[in-house]
């Protein structure tokens, strides 16, 4: 006999029987008690996760991006750091319209996106295999991607409607251009370009921003099919690309890009004759000329598709210290959409699935939801700030330099500054009546007597603040011995 692994239950427990199912005499019934029966029957129709609104169809691999120039100038992103420096990534190409059996030789644009896995967290750029998009505000992205898919009647594709969206909205003709060219239909996903499309920017070390786009050149060489060839290869193989991405890798064969950035400074940007944050349109290369910055190798395969491709979740939300956005307004909107959907598709905690996982320390305050895996933060505080040592803290030297928009300037604004904490509760302390007060004071004397020493002299120094009266009465009823440094000098 072969020394199998023996077959468990979902919990473990040892399966004497994966042919028959518990009866009542052999012809039956099955008894309720062959929980085994019911455990698969019950997991096979919970087997599908929603598809993705767009872009379901898809084929992955793993690889690296290795850094053959500098542009840390630009950048401090950990990402570049050095020459020779390699980062895994995660890639998925997609086509847009189709759903997850569809073919993959149809005439659309094709995802390309890459998931960094960087030591400062997980950089996506979730672009496609063109520089530009149909919209330039997102508010038209629904009703554009409605007339790609199918119609609400007969459930087929629809021409018409397709063309009367394009017909009423011209910013799609530079990508409509580019979509029924020789370049509509990749021959498969190794051998066309991928691009960031958006602008965004690269923060260096002195704090200084540059706008950049973001170029993925082809080392196998532009290849396509014309649209005879597309409607010959999709009857014979639908699954063509996919097919051809896996083998290839299998071969030993792995596919490459050389990545490179545009870069556009501020000042550049203000003189720019077109709007640059316009994804509609593209920087010339006479202008702002490709800068090298490395190698994109895909050279392993998944081992299972849904683990590790259904479940992966790119989002242009996903940036690192060193890259970030710009105001394009479609970027903007993507940065909000894409976790969303991914809450929907996958779940509240899909940042937890291993192919989603950042390969370097997360520490945060969210705590469980769905399916929260690992221990949950186990028994460490659950908030931020707090008075418990060895918890979570921001670190100010990350902060981006505020975003100068000429009239106004985004940025973090403390909240507190300019405004008042103390006053009204104090007034509100004031007009009581003695009653009133006594019982404010006895309620909060009675909760945060539960707390410890520290906090409760923090705590009285807002009191105190508010009124005199108030922060005494709490001391005291606390027990509490009056540092003059809790009463403000004003009072
Ligand atoms: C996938 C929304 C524009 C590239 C998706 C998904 C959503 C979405 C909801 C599915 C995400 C998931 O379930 O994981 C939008 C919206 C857009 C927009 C609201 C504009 C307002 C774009 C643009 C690009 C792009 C301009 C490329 C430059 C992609 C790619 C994927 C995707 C590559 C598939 C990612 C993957 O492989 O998992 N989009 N999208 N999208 N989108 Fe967009």
């Amino acid at each position: 006999m072969t020394d199998n692994k023996a077959l468990t239950t979902a919990e473990g427990i040892p399966v004497a029987d994966n042919q028959n199912s518990l009866t009542a005499g052999s012809r039956g019934p099955v008894l309720m008690q062959d929980f085994y029966l019911i455990e698969k029957l019950a997991h096979f129709n919970r087997e599908r996760i929603p598809e993705r609104v767009v872009h379901a169809k898809g084929a992955a691999a793993f690889g690296t991006f290795t850094v053959t120039q500098d542009i840390t100038r630009y950048s401090k992103a950990k990402v570049f750091a050095e020459i020779g420096k390699q980062t895994q990534v995660l890639v998925r190409f997609s086509t847009v319209g189709g759903e997850k059996g569809s073919a993959d030789a149809e005439r659309d644009p094709r995802g390309f996106a890459v998931k960094f896995y960087t030591e400062e967290g997980n950089w996506d750029l979730a672009g496609n295999n063109t520089p530009v998009f149909f919209i330039r505000d997102p508010l038209k992205f629904p009703d554009f991607v409605h007339t790609q898919k199918r119609n609400p009647q007969t459930n087929c594709k629809d021409a018409n409607a397709i063309w009367d969206y394009w017909s009423l909205n011209p910013e799609a003709l530079h990508q409509v251009t580019i979509l029924f060219s020789d370049r509509g239909v990749p021959k498969s996903y190794r051998y066309m370009h991928g691009f960031g499309s958006h602008t965004f920017s690269l923060i260096n070390e002195q704090g200084q921003r540059v706008w950049c786009k973001f170029h993925l050149k082809t080392k196998q060489g532009i290849q396509n099919l014309t649209s005879e060839e597309a409607v010959r290869v999709k009857g014979e193989d639908p699954d063509h690309a996919t097919r051809d991405l896996f083998e290839a890798i299998e071969q030993k064969d792995y596919p490459q890009w050389d990545v490179s950035i545009q870069v556009m400074t501020e000042e550049q940007a203000a003189q720019h004759p077109d709007n640059p944050f316009d994804l509609t349109k593209v920087w010339k290369f006479s202008e702002y000329p490709l800068i090298e910055v490395g190698i994109l190798e895909l050279n392993r395969n998944p081992e299972n598709y849904f683990a590790e491709v259904e479940q992966s979740a790119f989002s242009p939300s996903n940036v690192v210290p060193g890259i970030s956005f710009s105001p394009d307004k479609v970027l903007q909107a993507r940065i909000m959409s894409y976790p969303d959907a991914q809450r929907y598709r996958i779940g509240a905690n899909y940042q937890q699935l291993p192919v989603n996982q950042p390969k370097c320390p997360v520490a945060h305050h969210q705590r469980d939801g769905a399916m929260a895996l690992g221990n949950n933060g186990g028994n460490a505080p659950n908030y931020e700030p707090n008075s418990h040592e060895g918890s979570p803290q921001q670190n100010p030297a990350y902060a981006e330099p505020a975003l100068d928009l000429g009239n106004v300037k985004c940025d973090r604004y403390n909240h507190r500054e300019g405004n008042d904490d103390y006053s009204q509760a104090g007034d509100l302390y004031r007009i009581m009546t003695p009653d009133q007060q006594e019982q404010l004071i006895q309620n909060i004397v009675g909760s945060l007597s539960q707390a410890g020493t520290d906090i409760q002299k923090r705590q009285i120094c807002h009191f105190f603040r508010a009124d005199v009266n108030y922060g005494r009465r709490i001391a005291e009823g606390l027990g509490i011995v009056i540092d003059p440094a809790m009463i403000p000098t004003s009072a």
